[in-house]
């Protein structure tokens, strides 16, 4: 025992860490509980009387050198840590965040929202799920219509007929019902028809839905208000044209085209050669509509008009495959810029 005091002594003095875990091994090693310097003091007891005074002595500074050296390399490696924090190394990429954007369904329906709202129009909203009188009855649609068919409209229930709302022009019986003209308000929603998925048609998408309604509102006030939100929306020098149409609920009905803002009427694939594409739905409400949400059509008229989100999107970004919109891929979605708002 005597022989192996100065050879752990030296080991112990000579023994540098450029770790925290060679540290810990060091101090196991000779101090912990089952540690060659415990394991040496309890063997103390079995040595000559005579000797085992020096030897606790020896034992004694084995120890505290021991502990100096723990001590001592561990306030070392301690400061060294602070160290490197404090280094910047310059050299290193930067972390990039990466921010989220707006959905292009969302900047679309948000500039046309802006862009009616600066002509006077409010916004508001209806209920997904409808029953019949909101959807089609009120909206003058006679009973054997073919909207109403199982192939066009998801049904909850069949009577009393609760729909998953095939329009937004729903919205505009409920509006009715509650206010009185003049009543000038767009309504934003998704609206769901019984349609096979493809490039082209989807069974959920958005409409915007327009309302009108006061004293002497005419046709002229409607293509007038459209061509505002044609050249609004489009830029300036687009052009509209009306062509007659039929909607249950309009009377007068038309449908809208605007004049190809890709070639400017030479004719391209957006257009399919004919210089015109089609953006809307609208006419000069009913007066059975008027009548049936109790508004006097002898003394109001007014216009409305519909038209799909998804469809001015996809002409606006030149987007050929609605599906894109719902797959929330973020290389699609973080591609589009609101230049309205
Ligand atoms: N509701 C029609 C549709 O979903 C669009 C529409 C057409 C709305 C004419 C109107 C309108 O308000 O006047 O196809």
């Amino acid at each position: 025992m005597k022989d192996l005091i100065p050879k752990y002594l030296d080991e112990i003095k000579s023994f540098t860490a450029d770790s925290q875990e060679q540290l810990e091994n060091f101090r196991v090693k000779f101090l912990s509980k089952k540690g060659i310097i415990p394991g040496l003091f309890a063997v103390l007891k079995d040595i000559a009387p005579e000797d085992r005074k020096e030897m606790g002595v020896l034992l004694n500074e084995l120890k505290n050198s021991a502990l100096e050296k723990v001590n001592e390399l561990k306030s070392g490696l301690e400061e060294q840590a602070g160290k490197k924090i404090d280094v910047i190394d310059l050299t290193l990429p930067a972390n990039f965040s990466t921010l989220g954007s707006k959905h292009p369904l969302s900047i679309v329906r948000n500039d046309i929202i802006n862009i009616f709202s600066r002509i006077g129009f409010t916004v508001a909203e209806g209920p997904e799920i409808e029953d019949d009188w909101y959807n089609f009855s009120a909206l003058n649609f006679p009973e054997e219509h073919p909207a109403r068919d199982m192939q066009d409209t998801f049904f909850i229930e069949k009577k009393p007929d609760t729909v998953l709302r095939t329009h937004t022009s729903s919205v505009q019986i409920r509006v009715m019902e509650k206010q009185k003209p003049p009543i000038r308000a767009i309504f934003p929603g998704r609206v769901f028809r019984n349609e096979a998925i493809s490039a082209r048609a989807h069974c959920i998408f958005h409409q915007v839905e327009g309302l009108y309604i006061d004293e002497n509102v005419s046709f002229a006030d409607l293509k007038q208000t459209l061509y505002y939100f044609a050249t609004e929306f489009f830029g300036a020098g687009t052009q509209i044209r009306l062509r007659p149409s039929f909607f249950p609920f309009t009377e007068p009905s038309a449908e809208m085209d605007i004049s190809c803002f890709i070639c400017h009427g030479k004719g391209c694939k957006i257009c399919k050669k004919t210089g015109w594409v089609e953006i809307l739905g609208c006419g000069m409400v009913d007066p059975n509509v008027l009548e049936n949400c109790n508004i006097d059509s002898e003394k109001y008229t007014g216009f409305a008009f519909g038209m799909g989100i998804e469809r001015i999107a996809m002409l606006k970004y030149q987007i050929d495959d609605i599906r894109l919109f719902f797959e929330n891929d973020v290389r699609f979605l973080k591609q589009f810029e609101s230049t309205h708002s």
